[in-house]
């Protein structure tokens, strides 16, 4: 009871923050707050990061890793342990809650699995030094758009997102939480070209074939799991498994209203039909193609 008057208050003090420009990039103080000590994270060879821009399928990935590495060898962590403390959010750093940074410093359990919205240029140089294995998770623009719309509208550290109208706009100036999803998915993109640590993965391809892709991830963690151990995987992670495992739900995030909307909330591709209008969707493809013109990086919007 004493726990929860106490998370009540931090709540009430807990305020939507605004977004400023963070050397080029929009971020808010919940993510640089901690800047010195992200910048300084020590990080280790065995370390996997799995970095995304937001709502590209950042929780869905995590959880595949989490059950690759520790499903077998501690299960009672699956029913105990929140997969947000399972796998820290390096940049995170929200008064009252303990920092990602100090999250991974405390994790027992190994190798770490360390979640990251950071843009490629942001990534503590550590990283690069101790060439640790890094995961990219993409996923279409119309897509992420729109379940970051939903997100704003229930998480209560994150910027008002007023309407859908006002946010798609912005969506496309790059002024969201962690800046441009074009600049984002495209620096990655460049990055991978030259880096054999950087293993490129699309939602929309999870979607698709998600034994494929679990196979495509063993192979480039170095990892042979069973039969058994694959079955369980892909049958805990299927979106109406996670929605109703309230480890992995989102539900123990004290941030998230799910009064107005859920964390795992419709997981489809294509979903942006129910929500742009003609004359929005002419728009967004016009401003796409200028954005994203010398690049080979293709999405699919549909499947
Ligand atoms: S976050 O908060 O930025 O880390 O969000 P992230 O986890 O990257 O993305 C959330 C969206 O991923 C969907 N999701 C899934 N889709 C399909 N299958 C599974 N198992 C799954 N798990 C998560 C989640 O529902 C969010 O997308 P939307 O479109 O909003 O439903």
């Amino acid at each position: 009871q004493d726990l929860r008057d106490i998370s009540d208050i931090q709540m009430e003090s807990l305020s939507r923050p605004s977004l400023f420009d963070f050397y080029g990039v929009c971020m808010t103080k919940y993510f640089t707050d901690n800047w010195d000590n992200i910048q300084n994270f020590k990080a280790g060879p065995d370390d996997i990061v799995l970095a995304s821009y937001p709502k590209a399928g950042n929780t869905w990935v995590s959880y595949i890793l989490d059950l690759l590495y520790f499903g077998q060898t501690s299960p009672e962590r699956q029913g105990s342990v929140p997969l947000h403390e399972r796998v820290p959010f390096l940049e995170i750093q929200i008064p009252g809650f303990p920092s990602g940074v100090d999250a991974l410093n405390e994790l027992s359990t190994f190798p770490r699995i360390i979640k990251t919205h950071l843009p490629v240029q942001f990534l503590p140089k550590s990283f690069w030094e101790q060439n640790s294995k890094i995961i990219y998770v993409a996923r279409n623009a119309k897509d992420t758009a729109v379940s970051y719309f939903h997100f704003d509208r229930m998480n209560k550290a994150q910027p008002e997102p007023g309407n859908w109208e006002s946010f798609l706009q912005r969506f496309m100036e790059g002024k969201m939480v962690f800046g441009s999803w074009y600049e984002h998915v495209r620096g990655w993109w460049e990055k991978k070209q030259s880096s054999s640590n950087i293993l490129y993965l699309f939602y929309e391809d999870l979607i698709e074939d998600i034994e494929q892709e679990l196979g495509r991830i063993c192979s480039f963690l170095g990892l042979s799991p069973t039969t058994e151990l694959k079955k369980q995987v892909t049958e805990k992670v299927l979106f109406d498994s996670m929605k109703t495992n309230k480890m992995v739900n989102g539900s123990t995030d004290e941030v998230f209203d799910f009064k107005i909307s859920p964390f795992m909330r419709k997981g489809r591709v294509g979903d942006w039909k129910n929500h742009f209008t003609v004359q929005q969707d002419e728009q967004f493809n016009e401003d796409y193609e200028k954005k994203m013109k010398n690049t080979d990086l293709l999405f699919r919007t549909v499947l």
